[in-house]
C-alpha cells in the first residue's frame, strides 16, 4: 500500500518505507498470461511444428518456452477471448487429421483446430504453470461446458474422462480454473446478452459445474469493475464464484503522461471491485468462513487498437512510455494485492505481447523489461510506503482519473518484502524531462542496493527484431545520500531486509521530515 502527500514541485521528494508494515500477501497468480486463438498467438507464437527451433514431438517453440519459464509464468488463460464465444472445444481434440478447420468469427479467420484442449494442457505442463479455461457462453451450451471439464478433470468411468484417456491421457488435468464467458456484455460478441440474463444463466451453469467438480474455482464474468453489470452480476452470483473477472486496457494515442497514468483508472477499478464484492457479500449473507472472493484482472495492458488492428494480428511495436505504463500497471497489482487474486496480462506471445516470434527466433518488446523484474523480484508481501513528490496535474486518459481523486504523482511506487527477506521497491519517474533527487527513508544499516533501471533515450523510443533501445541495466547504491530517479524511467531497488521485528525501526525514523 502507498500513500501520498502532494508537495510543492521546488521541492525534494521523499519515499519512506516501512518493511515491518506488512499490508497484504501478493498472490503470485498476479503474473499470469493470456493466449488466444487470434493472429499469431497460438500458430507462429507458442506453436509451430516444423520449425527448427519447436519440439520436434509436440510442435512447441522451445525459445517461447525458455522465456516464459524465465517470468514464472505461473497460470495462462485460454482460448480467449472473444475467440472463446463460438469456439467448440470438441473441434480441437483427438486425431488433428480428423479436426475440422471452421470459419472464426470473432477476428474474422479461419481456425484449424489443429492446437487444442490437450496440447494447451500439455504445453502448461511443459512450461509449468497452470490452466485456466474459458467457457464459451456465446454459442455454446452448459452440456458442452461439463463435458469439458469432465474431459480435463473426470476421474471415474465416464463418457468425456474415457475420451481423454483414449487420446492418450490416463490421469486428469485437474484445470482448477474456469471462466464463465469473456466479455459477454459487448456488443462485438455473439450472443452478446444483458446483465439480468447472463446472472440467471450463470446461476445454473454454476450450481451444474460445482456439482461435478467441487474443487474448480469459478470466474465470473465482470467489465471494468466500476459499471452497473458489474454490481449486479456480483450481486446475484457471488455464492458461486471465487473471483470476479475485469479487463482493462490503457492507452492515450502517444501522449506521455496521459499514457503513464492511464493504468490509475485499474487501481480506482479495483478499490470500487472490492467494495462490490464486500456489498454482495453482506445482502447475501456470505459467512466469514467463506473465502473472500477476489478480483481477476484476466486482461489488461496498454494497448492502442488504432496501432495494432486486432483483425491483422494486433502486433504492437511499443515505446518506452508504454513500457514505463505497464511498470505502472503492475505497481497497482502490488498496491492493490489484498483484492488482486489474479491477472493476466494480455496477451502472452505476439498480440499486443511483450515478447514476439520471428521464424529465426524472438525477440523481446520494451514492455517486457519491466514484466520480468516484477516477475523476478516484486513478490511476498506488499509493504507501506509514503511518498512526498509534486504530480501531474494535466489531460488523462479516461478524462474522469482526478475527478474521482485518484493522485497522479511524479513518482509512482510499490514495494514489498519477499519470503527471504529482501525488499523490491519500484520507483517510475513517469516525468518526461526532469530527474529527481530523492529522499529515501527506511533503508537505515543497509549497506548494498541492488539498482535495476529501465529506460532509454526518450519516450517514444522501441525495440525490434535484434534492436534492444531498452532494457535493464544494473548498478549497486550504498544507501547514502539521495536517489536520483532518472527522467522516464523504471527503477527497482532491492537489499536484504535488516529485522526491527514488528513496529520497525520507530525509534530511529525521523518522521516529520518535511
Ligand atoms: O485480448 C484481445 C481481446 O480483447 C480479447 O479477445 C477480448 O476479450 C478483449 O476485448
Amino acid at each position: 500500500m502507498t500513500t501520498f502527500t502532494k508537495i510543492p514541485e521546488d521541492q525534494t521528494p521523499c519515499i519512506s518505507i516501512d518493511v515491518s508494515r506488512r499490508v497484504a500477501k501478493i498472490n503470485p497468480n498476479i503474473y499470469g498470461g493470456f493466449t488466444e486463438h487470434i493472429g499469431r498467438c497460438i500458430y507462429g507464437g507458442l506453436y509451430e511444428p516444423g520449425s527448427t527451433l519447436s519440439d520436434k514431438k509436440t510442435g512447441f517453440r522451445k525459445d517461447v518456452l525458455a522465456a516464459l519459464k524465465e517470468l514464472k509464468v505461473p497460470v495462462v488463460r485460454y482460448p480467449g477471448g472473444n475467440f472463446v464465444a463460438t469456439y467448440h472445444w470438441m473441434d480441437g481434440i483427438g486425431p488433428r487429421e480428423k479436426r475440422p478447420t471452421r470459419p472464426e468469427l470473432a477476428w474474422r479467420d479461419t481456425e484449424t483446430n489443429q492446437f487444442g484442449t490437450d496440447e494447451f494442457l500439455q504445453w502448461c505442463e511443459v512450461l509449468g504453470t497452470q490452466p485456466y479455461l474459458c467457457l464459451n457462453m456465446g454459442t455454446g451450451t452448459l452440456d458442452e461446458a461439463l463435458a469439458w471439464v469432465e474431459y480435463c478433470n473426470g476421474s471415474g468411468d465416464t463418457h468425456y474422462a474415457n475420451l481423454r484417456r483414449r487420446h492418450g491421457r490416463e490421469k486428469p488435468y485437474n484445470v482448477k480454473y474456469w471462466g464463465l464467458g469473456n466479455e459477454v456484455w459487448g456488443d462485438w460478441q455473439i450472443e452478446q446478452i444483458s446483465k439480468e440474463v447472463y446472472a440467471t444463466k450463470t446461476v445454473q451453469w454454476a450450481k451444474a459445474l460445482k456439482k461435478l467438480d467441487g474443487s474448480i474455482e469459478l470466474i465470473l464474468c465482470g467489465i471494468s469493475g466500476h459499471t452497473s453489470w458489474d454490481h449486479h452480476v456480483l450481486m446475484e452470483c457471488i455464492p458461486w464464484i471465487s473471483m470476479h473477472s475485469v479487463h482493462i486496457y490503457t492507452s492515450a494515442n502517444h501522449r506521455h503522461l496521459p499514457n503513464v497514468t492511464a493504468p490509475r483508472s485499474a487501481e480506482r477499478s479495483i478499490q470500487i471491485t472490492s467494495g462490490l464484492i464486500d456489498l454482495a457479500r453482506i445482502e447475501r449473507g456470505i459467512p466469514p468462513w467463506v473465502p473472500r472472493q477476489t478480483i481477476c484482472f484476466d486482461e489488461w495492458n496498454v494497448w492502442d487498437s488504432g496501432r495494432a488492428n486486432p483483425e491483422r494480428g494486433a502486433e504492437e511495436q511499443y515505446t518506452l512510455s508504454d513500457a514505463l505504463a505497464v511498470g505502472a500497471w503492475l505497481n497497482i497489482f502490488i498496491r492493490q494485492a489484498k483484492d488482486v487474486g489474479m491477472a493476466c496480462i494480455a496477451q502472452s506471445v505476439n498480440v499486443i505481447s511483450p515478447l514476439m516470434t520471428t521464424k529465426k527466433g524472438i525477440w523481446k518488446q520494451t514492455t517486457w523489461w519491466p514484466l520480468l523484474l516484477f516477475c523476478k523480484y516484486m513478490r511476498g508481501e506488499t509493504v507501506g510506503v509514503h511518498v512526498w513528490s509534486g504530480c501531474y496535474e494535466g489531460e488523462t486518459e479516461p478524462w474522469w482519473i482526478r475527478s474521482i481523486s485518484c493522485e497522479t504523482p511524479w513518482l509512482d511506487v510499490s514495494a514489498c518484502v519477499d519470503e527471504d527477506g529482501w525488499a523490491g521497491m519500484v520507483v517510475i519517474n513517469i516525468h518526461p524531462e526532469k530527474s529527481f533527487k530523492t529522499d529515501i527513508k527506511g533503508l537505515k544499516k543497509v549497506r548494498e542496493v541492488k539498482v535495476f533501471t529501465v529506460t532509454g533515450s526518450d519516450v517514444e523510443v522501441r525495440n525490434g527484431d535484434g534492436v534492444e533501445n531498452v532494457k535493464v541495466k544494473e548498478s549497486c547504491w550504498d544507501a547514502e545520500g539521495k536517489f536520483t530517479f532518472g527522467k522516464h524511467s523504471l527503477t527497482l531497488l532491492r537489499w536484504k531486509v535488516v529485522d526491527f521485528g514488528i513496529g520497525g525501526d520507530r525509534e530511529d525514523q525521523e518522521w516529520e521530515r518535511i
